[in-house]
């Protein structure tokens, strides 16, 4: 085994996003999966989801040699000196995470240690409660491997903050590097990997105990989520007043450099793999400390609804949604993804659908996923010009690039009666609103006044 050697657990888009990010560096990474089929994808070097420049970095690290996908955890931790533990955390029908994966995953890296005499270190990458490191993997792992954490392994938290659809960059360049640490050898350990990992590109490092470091991750994306539904609150509220834009009032309030303009796009919400059930986790774990965070429930009923007023804006226009034939461009939970895990496209589709109006859909990647989910309910069109043919309405929900590109005699050109209803504000309201008939999130219903921002 060579110092260069570290394995992981866990083969989503965190576990195998960081095993290609560190094989590129010329580590030798063991990932381990329970999943035959995806290790013999990844094997294969095809990753078994779609983000961009993964493939390519993937088949490049497994023919060199440095990436390797096993099925068995003693051969992934007897392989390595430190593992990271990268499973999913799946969310409780009551909002709280199930820690199911990380418990199996300690005990088999427990399992592992016992046959192994050398010092390992155990990072909990996963997104878990405050207090799972220390109370649940820490005891787990002493108990199946017989040794003592602090003297014969050593353990850190050390969240992610991985955006899918960027998630290999972010792991090349990160903002900053957390390590929560069971002790001062445990927190160096990881910290001199990544220094050694990311050279001259190290970013700031704040280290700290095992539980912030848990808190830090649930802080860091119910704050992202609750900017995301702030945003869409004032979006709301311009849509109510004359000649405003939600656009110029984020602008405005963005230069205010406390306030800073990222995560300011007023939309149809927030979905996806990770805000959602983090706040959702957030708040299931202040119940159990008796404590009511009024905020984040706040930021969460937003952004519930929030996916609902693009079909308000249709019936504005149009009246009842009843056989009409909608135009549903996009369906993953953001661009560059394929992922449609909490998407705003499954809400809207459904109350759609609910309202009985034949839902035609096209997204670029997502609509093999997009089958799962909702069967022969709808049809799915192989371009955006095929969706809009003949629809009634057309619904904007995911802001693809190529959606952007679209001017208004493409709607025009296909579509029976031109209602565009832009969820993402990704088209000009002077230019389409002249053209055809026009609504979009955070925009008054007289028009904007022109921005000088
Ligand atoms: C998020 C966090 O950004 C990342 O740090 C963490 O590791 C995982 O969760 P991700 O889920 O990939 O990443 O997507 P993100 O880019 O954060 O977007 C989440 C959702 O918010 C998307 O549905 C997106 O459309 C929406 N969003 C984002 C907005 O509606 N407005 C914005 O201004 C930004």
């Amino acid at each position: 085994m060579t110092e260069k050697a570290i394995s992981i657990v866990g083969t989503g888009y965190v576990g195998l996003c960081t095993a290609v990010g560190f094989a590129s560096k010329g580590y030798k990474v063991v990932a381990s999966t329970h999943d035959s089929e995806k290790a013999k994808l990844i094997n294969e070097g095809t990753p078994p989801f779609f983000e961009p420049g993964l493939e390519e970095l993937l088949r490049k690290v497994v023919k060199k040699g440095w990436l390797r996908c096993v099925l068995d955890r003693e051969e992934a931790v007897t392989n390595s000196g430190l593992t990271i533990i990268s499973v999913s955390t799946p969310s409780e029908p009551d909002g709280s995470i199930n820690l199911r994966f990380i418990k199996r995953s300690a005990r088999e890296i427990g399992e592992a240690l016992h046959k192994k005499d050398a010092y390992h270190l155990v990072v909990v990458k996963s997104t878990v409660v405050p207090g799972t490191s220390e109370n649940l993997v820490k005891p787990i792992v002493e108990n199946s491997s017989g040794k003592r954490c602090g003297a014969d392994f050593g353990l850190c938290m050390n969240p992610e903050f991985l955006r899918e659809g960027a998630a290999l960059y972010d792991t090349l360049h990160p903002d900053r590097i957390i390590i929560g640490e069971y002790d001062e050898k445990s927190g160096s350990t990881l910290e001199k990997l990544y220094r050694d990992f990311l050279v001259e590109d190290m970013p700031p490092t704040v280290r700290t105990s095992l539980s912030a470091a848990e808190l830090i991750k649930y802080a860091n994306n119910a704050f992202l989520a609750t900017k995301i539904s702030f945003i869409n609150t004032i979006a709301n509220i311009c849509e109510k007043i004359p000649a405003a834009d939600v656009g110029t009032v984020a602008k405005a309030i963005g230069l205010d450099e406390r306030i800073n303009p990222l995560f300011l796009n007023a939309g149809l919400g927030y979905g996806g793999s990770c805000l959602p059930k983090d706040v959702k986790a957030l708040i299931a774990f202040c119940r159990g400390l008796d404590y009511v965070p009024i905020l984040l429930k706040a930021a969460e009923d937003v952004n519930n609804t929030q996916p609902y007023r693009a079909i308000e804006l249709a019936k504005e226009h149009i009246g009842g949604l009843k056989d009409k034939r909608v135009a549903v461009l996009g369906l993953a939970f953001k661009p560059n993804t394929d992922d449609m895990r909490e998407a705003v496209s499954v809400k809207v589709i459904n109350k759609l659908l609910e309202e009985g109006a034949k839902v035609v859909a096209y997204d670029p990647k997502a609509i093999v996923n997009a089958r799962h989910i909702f069967g022969d309910k709808i049809e799915y069109a192989n371009s955006s010009t095929e969706c809009l043919k003949n629809a009634e309405c057309c619904i904007v929900v995911t802001e693809w690039e190529e959606f952007k590109q679209l001017e208004p005699k493409d709607f025009v050109g296909q579509m029976k009666t031109p209602l565009v209803i832009d969820g993402r504000r990704i088209y000009d309201q002077r230019e389409f609103s002249r053209k055809l008939n026009f609504a979009g999130i955070g925009l008054s219903a007289q028009g904007s006044y022109p921005s000088s921002i």
